[in-house]
């Protein structure tokens, strides 16, 4: 069974919600004040319809329907902490496509007005340049590392920088947006860019790929290539149990069902588009996170297991109806890919790959700091970054997101491989 330890059930909503909202607070009024720094001109686009209707929250007839049992989410014996680079194969891919949150996001809030942004010292600090790019992270994210890896190109540029070469946009390009999320509601809150118009960013892509190469090479290029999508974890985070804005409306069961359905029509969505390789990475466990162990963890700062096996629960349903949509759709590979039981066996078993510290991030007390929190101004740097599994209360490190993407490019990719 889960090792994780289990709130305790006199931790009412009450409390938690009384826990969580200084720390939303001193989040958006430090945000507000970097905010007046940065005045960007949005560059967002109209939005477009959403396509899934929000399903009505069960008026459950019957008892509630409790998450079915979850396999334990230690795996077998991880993998080495410092595998080799994966073997080049004989198809590669003309380009990679990121979608999603800030796990992917590498650098387009810099260009939108928003309060999630992390484009300023001492996020990027390891980064090559050592420059800050707008990723939340000391160095490179899993969006960069599947292009490594891959063998594409070192670093996944973001679609609004502007400057973008031929060279850059034809190789591919992130369309994430930290904050973001499948309950449309999710990016509302924070300015993010939601899902719906990083689709409309991809399809203008598209018609300036067409206008470099031409119609039918363009959709050569966009059907090879590999399009990545990673939410979900801020839907959980912040939405659900963190402003609680929806669980007054759906019981999680329901709420994580919304977000899988919203998730499969995305997937449709990119098919439409014309992507035909598509990988969708599940939600990893958050509960574990730094700063949901400060606000739900109680004094020995415990993982939040609720938050986890909601994670997991919605991880069951994505894989579920990805399955059942792939079935639907010609010539095109549709998978989902886990990362939860790595990232749980890492937080289990730190010292077999390497980590000190799994439950404070490396930036400032590592409790609470994120985004404008963590800064050159008041934020001491913990002394290793690379002993850190997380870099702030949110993120993983560089090194934790390396070993992480480094297994799930070795074990997940072969069902993109052309035959
Ligand atoms: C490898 O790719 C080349 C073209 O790039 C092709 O001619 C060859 O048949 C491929 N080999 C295999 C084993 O698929
Ligand atoms: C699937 O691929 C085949 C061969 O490349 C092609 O002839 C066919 O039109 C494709 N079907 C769809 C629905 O794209
Ligand atoms: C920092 O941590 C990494 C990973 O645990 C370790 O390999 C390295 O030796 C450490 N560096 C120092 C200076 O302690």
């Amino acid at each position: 069974m889960m090792k994780y330890n289990v709130v305790s059930p006199s931790c009412s909503k009450l409390f938690r919600c009384v826990l969580f909202l200084p720390l939303f607070f001193i989040f958006f009024v430090a945000s507000a004040r970097h905010l007046e720094q940065v005045p960007e001109p949005s560059p967002r686009p109209a939005p477009v319809p959403q396509p899934s209707p929000k399903p009505k929250p069960s008026p459950s007839p019957g008892p509630t329907p409790a998450p079915e049992p979850k396999p334990c989410p230690c795996p077998s014996p991880g993998p080495a902490p410092t595998p080799s680079l994966p073997r080049p194969r004989n198809t590669t891919f003309p380009a990679i496509f990121a979608f999603g949150d800030s796990i992917v996001d590498t650098g387009n809030n810099d260009y939108i007005s928003t309060l999630v942004k992390a484009n300023f010292p001492p996020y990027g600090m390891n980064f090559p340049h050592g420059l800050p790019t707008g990723r939340f992270c000391n160095g490179k994210i899993p969006a960069d590392f599947i292009a490594e890896f891959l063998g594409v190109k070192p670093t996944l540029p973001p679609y609004l920088k502007p400057g973008l070469t031929q060279e850059d946009l034809i190789t591919g390009v992130s369309f994430a947006s930290g904050g973001s999320g499948f309950d449309p509601l999710t990016p509302i809150v924070v300015s993010a860019i939601p899902m719906s118009n990083q689709l409309t960013y991809f399809q203008e892509y598209i018609e300036k790929v067409k206008g470099f190469v031409g119609k039918e090479k363009a959709e050569h290029i966009i059907s090879k290539s590999l399009a990545i999508v990673i939410a979900g974890s801020d839907d959980l985070a912040n939405t659900y149990y963190g402003t609680h804005a929806e669980e007054l409306l759906y019981d999680i069961d329901a709420y994580t069902s919304y977000m899988a359905s919203s998730a499969s029509s995305f997937a449709m969505q990119l098919y439409e588009s014309g992507a035909r390789k598509i990988g969708f990475i599940g939600v990893s466990p958050i509960g574990c996170i730094p700063i949901q162990r400060t606000a739900r963890g109680g004094l020995k700062r415990k993982c939040f297991d609720e938050i986890n096996v909601a994670a997991q629960l919605f991880n069951t349903k994505l894989s579920r109806s990805l399955h059942s949509v792939a079935e639907t759709l010609k010539n095109a590979t549709l998978v989902y890919i886990d990362i939860y039981s790595l990232f749980a066996h890492m937080i289990q078993n730190p010292k077999e790959y390497g980590f000190d510290e799994i439950d404070r991030g490396c930036c400032g007390t590592g409790m609470v700091e994120l985004g404008p929190l963590c800064n050159q101004f008041t934020s001491l740097l913990c002394s290793n970054v690379s002993s850190y599994m997380f870099w702030d209360s949110y993120h993983p490190t560089e090194r934790a997101y390396r070993i992480l993407t480094k297994k799930f490019v070795e074990t997940d990719m072969s069902p993109f491989y052309d035959k």
